[in-house]
């Protein structure tokens, strides 16, 4: 049996029998100083962060960023639960452990591939509220009110969480809903220890949060700190009366009149009626050939269609003679391809109920040849335009994502958010509900970047019932006999899409093993700022001095993947190891 498949099998069981909520993994960020701390094993022999963050398995796998989170989904599945039960108890489960990246009154997006009932692309992100129209975020005179899309209780979308896993979990879910809920309402109520990365976004929030949000990340009136434990209890009753109402909950339930509450010293920004009107969205997933492979992934407003622009660029590119060889070939081939992808986004991405969105066109192969044709003239004639020195917005760590892969191909790929770090910093009294704040995620006005430097058009401008634009790609690749082979997504804002295309390029064209392509250093370029981002450790393969024509900055990859693979009968995920997940399975 494999070493490592065995000793996390040994770790998950301890972890059901004994009902701990905190797990002293590898990282000190783990260790635990509670009262009512237990004691957990180590997985023996863990010595490097490859047996940290990746594992094999044949029966199961999920991948997340919490070791609580994968181990929720793993009780589930060991009461007779399916990947989707997996993916409500695991979403359930992370909203309580990453209150930072996602949440209850977030939203997201999730890809469901089940080969023998079907495939479907849920769209249960947040919407702009009947009020939210983008002359509410400008001054009289037209310029933008400074961060009023970012902060505070006028940032937050009508949220989307709730209902999206409720939906999913109903349509195709086997377990009663108390029974996937259950690990996040322990987690909420029992308490967890406070990670590294937890501890560092309560501290750098801290004198945001209004006072309600400071009593349940404060001890003693200061923020909580790594190793403490957190106790969410209004959360706890929130998730307990989901488990009673369903969905009711958050149509006219007490959660909806406590929300409405909140909002009334906030000119009724966000309503019951906004709550009544929320409609989570099903379609088709997205499918391309890409890369000897079908690529399923979410349709607009997530940027899976660019991600695809940008696959079927590389491969036109790689096709043309005229473009150099080696690492500077490689670089140009990649950059030029975000760019396009990133500028299409730019210029046409948006709701599509809202905007038209040439899709087909993005998806042909008719298009990849013209870019290509334009950005060959481009390397032929040498005449790059001069790189442009805008500077580049801080960007924050936050969202999460969980992918989710069986022996039979049932697969779950979910990226869910509430946008910034803690997203609006604002908690709604009552609830344990902290607000998002992806009205951020509109083109406020065009032209002005949000919060990770992205800019819009106005097919991303702010009306009521409109979601906005994102970057979040939760993907699934079939092989061409319909088998499914990958499972992946990321959190990490705009740098979501091209961390799944470098890890896709190293695992698929470079055929490096998948912990090797999701730790891989990192190519990125957004089209505004125009500079290419690679991680510090490709430096020597790609100074500045062979890239005249580029202006490269070296800075760290945010974006976190998590991936799975079935290779033969064998599945084998992989954590991002810049996280604090683990994956999990049987
Ligand atoms: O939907 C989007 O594009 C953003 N709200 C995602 C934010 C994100 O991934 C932040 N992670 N670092």
């Amino acid at each position: 049996m494999n070493f490592k498949f065995g000793t996390r099998i040994l770790l998950v069981l301890l972890l059901s029998f004994n009902g701990c909520e905190s797990i002293s993994f590898l990282q000190n960020s783990f260790q635990s100083k509670p009262t009512n701390a237990f004691v957990i094993p180590q997985i023996e022999g863990a010595s490097d962060k490859r047996d940290r963050y990746e594992f094999t398995g044949k029966e199961i796998i999920i991948a997340s960023d919490h070791p609580l989170a994968s181990q929720a989904g793993m009780e589930v599945w060991k009461q007779g639960g399916n990947v989707v039960d997996v993916f409500a108890a695991a979403s359930f489960a992370i909203s309580v452990l990453r209150p930072h990246s996602t949440g209850l009154f977030g939203g997201g997006f999730a890809v469901v591939y089940l080969p023998s009932k079907g495939k479907w692309a849920y769209d249960f992100r947040e919407r702009s509220p009947k009020k939210g129209v983008s002359s509410f975020y400008l001054n009289e005179d037209g310029t933008v009110i400074p961060e009023k899309t970012l902060k505070g209780a006028y940032s937050a979308g009508v949220p989307g969480t709730v209902q999206g896993i409720l939906q999913i979990q109903k349509q195709h879910g086997k377990l009663p809903l108390s029974s996937v809920i259950a690990p996040a309402i322990r987690y909420a109520r029992n308490g967890f220890s406070v990670y590294g990365d937890l501890a560092f976004a309560v501290s750098k929030t801290w004198s945001q949060m209004n006072p309600t949000m400071q009593i349940v990340f404060g001890i003693d009136n200061r923020p909580i700190r790594e190793g403490e434990l957190l106790l969410q209890e209004d959360l706890a009753k929130t998730l307990e009366r989901i488990v009673e109402n369903a969905e009711k909950e958050f149509v006219d339930g007490k959660t909806v009149q406590l929300v409405s509450d909140y909002y009334s010293e906030f000119q009724e920004f966000i309503t019951a009626e906004d709550f009544k009107n929320y409609q989570v969205k099903v379609s088709e997933p997205l499918a391309s050939n890409v890369w000897g492979h079908t690529l399923l992934t979410m349709p607009p407003p997530s940027s899976g269609v660019h991600l695809v622009t940008m696959m079927h660029l590389y491969s036109e590119m790689q096709n043309r003679n005229s473009f150099p060889k080696g690492d500077v070939g490689e670089m140009i081939r990649i950059t030029e391809a975000m760019r396009v992808a990133y500028r299409d986004r730019a210029e046409l991405g948006g709701d599509p109920l809202f905007t038209n969105i040439p899709v087909s066109k993005l998806l042909s192969q008719t298009y990849a040849k013209e870019e290509t044709n334009e950005i060959e003239r481009k390397v032929v004639s040498g005449s790059w335009p001069s790189p442009s020195d805008e500077t580049k917005k801080p960007e924050s760590y936050n969202t999460t994502h969980i992918s989710i892969l069986d022996k039979e191909g049932n697969a779950v790929s979910t990226t869910q958010s509430v946008n910034g770090i803690f997203g609006a910093v604002q908690m709604v009294k009552g609830t344990g509900l902290i607000l998002n704040n992806t009205m951020d995620d509109f083109a406020v006005a065009p032209g002005v970047p949000n919060l990770y430097g992205l800019v819009g058009s106005k097919a991303n401008s702010i009306e009521p019932g409109k979601t906005p634009l994102s970057s979040m790609s939760p993907s699934i690749l079939l092989e061409p006999s319909g088998k499914t082979k990958i499972v992946i997504g990321a959190p990490g804002g705009s740098q979501i899409p091209t961390s799944i295309f470098n890890t896709l390029y190293r695992y698929l064209i470079q055929k490096r093993d998948l912990y090797e392509s999701v730790s891989y250093p990192r190519i990125h370029h957004q089209f505004r700022p125009d500079r290419i981002f690679l991680d510090p450790e490709i430096k020597d393969s790609y100074p500045q001095s062979e890239l005249p024509f580029y202006q490269v900055q070296y800075i760290r990859h945010r974006a976190k993947v998590f991936a799975i693979t079935r290779e033969g009968d064998r599945l084998i995920g992989v954590s991002d190891p810049k996280g604090e997940g683990v994956p999990l399975g049987f």
